[in-house]
């Protein structure tokens, strides 16, 4: 009788037990409330730190057709170019390298960022007045910026190039994507490029590491550039949006001179960025066959289009260096277009 006591009281104690312990959770849970002002101060700061992805960081880590494609961009001549070991995969037919144009491995805003690209594809392309997918626009700067073939569309080459886009383009906030598309604008100047003040930036601003031809310096190993030439054989051909003046002073202010410029603190002012720019495409380079196919709408051709022909009577020296408000003009007073370059 005595044990039988015992055993309801321990019984009893340990239902007690439980059942506290039960309730103490049960408030714990009823009671916890995310506290809403410390909700919306991690929001605000995690959008005002967000960075894109640190490409380095994370090499060991991406997935290996992502790790190919920042290859074939960063090391584009030794991996699809002129320097590759199997000549059946020399694609690319300079020694530039995908980023360097696309600064950081396209990762830098104010100089084409691929951050967000994807999502902005398929698009209308006034060049080919048609929509074109991503591989299209790669495609585009293979034949003119890299002066090289179309990568098929289909090949383990462009997959991975498009995959590396993609990987960068994922969780982009919404309001980051602008701030990563595209160049900085100029106040288009009303004179014409003039070559002697275009000279003096050169030489005071680019030399240093573009050097006096404009021919750059190669990277130790003798594959790809360490400061990649700007005009001649081994640069961007004359069908590529960095030979229009107004692209390519719009990219020079937002990076140039490289390490001092950004697209929030640019070093030159508009105007030198334009001579300077007109400056570096007055030099012989690689000629684009097949030209005066593009822009089927010729209304559609940038103003500082250099090759024609065009939907209007200026000079062809005036469409490669201005002054280009009298065009422009002329497009919003005879098309009613705007035109921004
Ligand atoms: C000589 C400089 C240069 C090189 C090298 C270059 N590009 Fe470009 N790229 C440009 C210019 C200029 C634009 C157009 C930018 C603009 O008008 O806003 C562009 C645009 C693009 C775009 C579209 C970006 C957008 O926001 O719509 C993609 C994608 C692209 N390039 C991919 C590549 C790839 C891939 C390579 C290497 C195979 C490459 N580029 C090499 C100059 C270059
Ligand atoms: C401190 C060295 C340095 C200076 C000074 C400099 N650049 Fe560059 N430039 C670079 C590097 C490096 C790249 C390639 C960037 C990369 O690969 O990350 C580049 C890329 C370029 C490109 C695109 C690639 C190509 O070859 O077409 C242009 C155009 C260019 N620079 C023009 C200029 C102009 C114009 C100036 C002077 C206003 C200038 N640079 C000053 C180092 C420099």
């Amino acid at each position: 009788m005595e044990t039988f006591h015992l055993l309801v009281r321990r019984l009893f104690t340990l239902f007690l037990t439980i059942f506290a312990l039960i309730a103490v959770i049960f408030a714990g849970l009823l009671m916890y409330k995310p506290s809403p002002s410390t909700s919306v101060e991690t929001l605000v700061e995690s959008t005002e730190e967000w960075r894109p992805k640190d490409v380095l960081a994370e090499l060991e880590n991406m997935p290996e057709d992502v790790k190919y494609g920042y290859e074939l961009i960063a090391e584009s001549s030794r991996m699809m170019g002129p320097d590759a070991e199997d000549p059946g995969m020399r694609f690319t037919g300079n020694g530039l390298a995908c980023a360097n144009c696309h600064l950081q491995a396209g990762t830098q805003a104010g100089s084409g960022s691929w951050v967000g690209v994807t999502d902005r594809f398929p698009q209308f392309r006034g060049r080919s007045n048609q929509i074109g997918t991503i591989q299209d626009r790669i495609n585009g700067c293979m034949e003119r910026s890299m002066n090289g073939r179309k990568l098929p569309d289909d090949i383990k080459e462009m997959n991975a190039i498009v995959a590396y886009m993609k990987w960068l383009s994922t969780g982009v906030p919404e309001e980051k994507v602008d701030e990563y598309k595209g160049y900085v604008s100029i106040e288009i100047p009303e004179t014409a490029v003039d070559l002697e003040k275009g000279k003096a930036v050169y030489t005071k601003e680019c030399v240093l590491c573009h050097g006096e031809n404009g021919q750059g310096v190669r990277k130790p190993d003798g594959k790809g550039y360490q400061y990649p030439p700007l005009w001649g054989a081994d640069s961007y051909n004359d069908g590529a949006g960095m030979h229009r003046v107004i692209t390519a002073a719009e990219f020079i202010k937002g990076n140039m001179p490289f390490g001092q410029a950004s697209w929030d603190n640019p070093k030159l002012s508009d105007e030198e960025a334009f001579h300077v720019a007109g400056y570096i495409n007055s030099f012989e380079r690689p000629h684009k066959e097949n030209t005066e196919k593009d822009y089927p709408d010729l209304k559609l051709k940038p103003v500082s289009t250099p090759y024609g022909p065009w939907a209007d009577d200026f000079p062809a020296e005036q469409h490669k260096y201005g002054p280009f408000p009298p065009i422009i003009a002329y497009y919003k007073a005879q098309y009613g277009i705007t035109k921004n370059k």
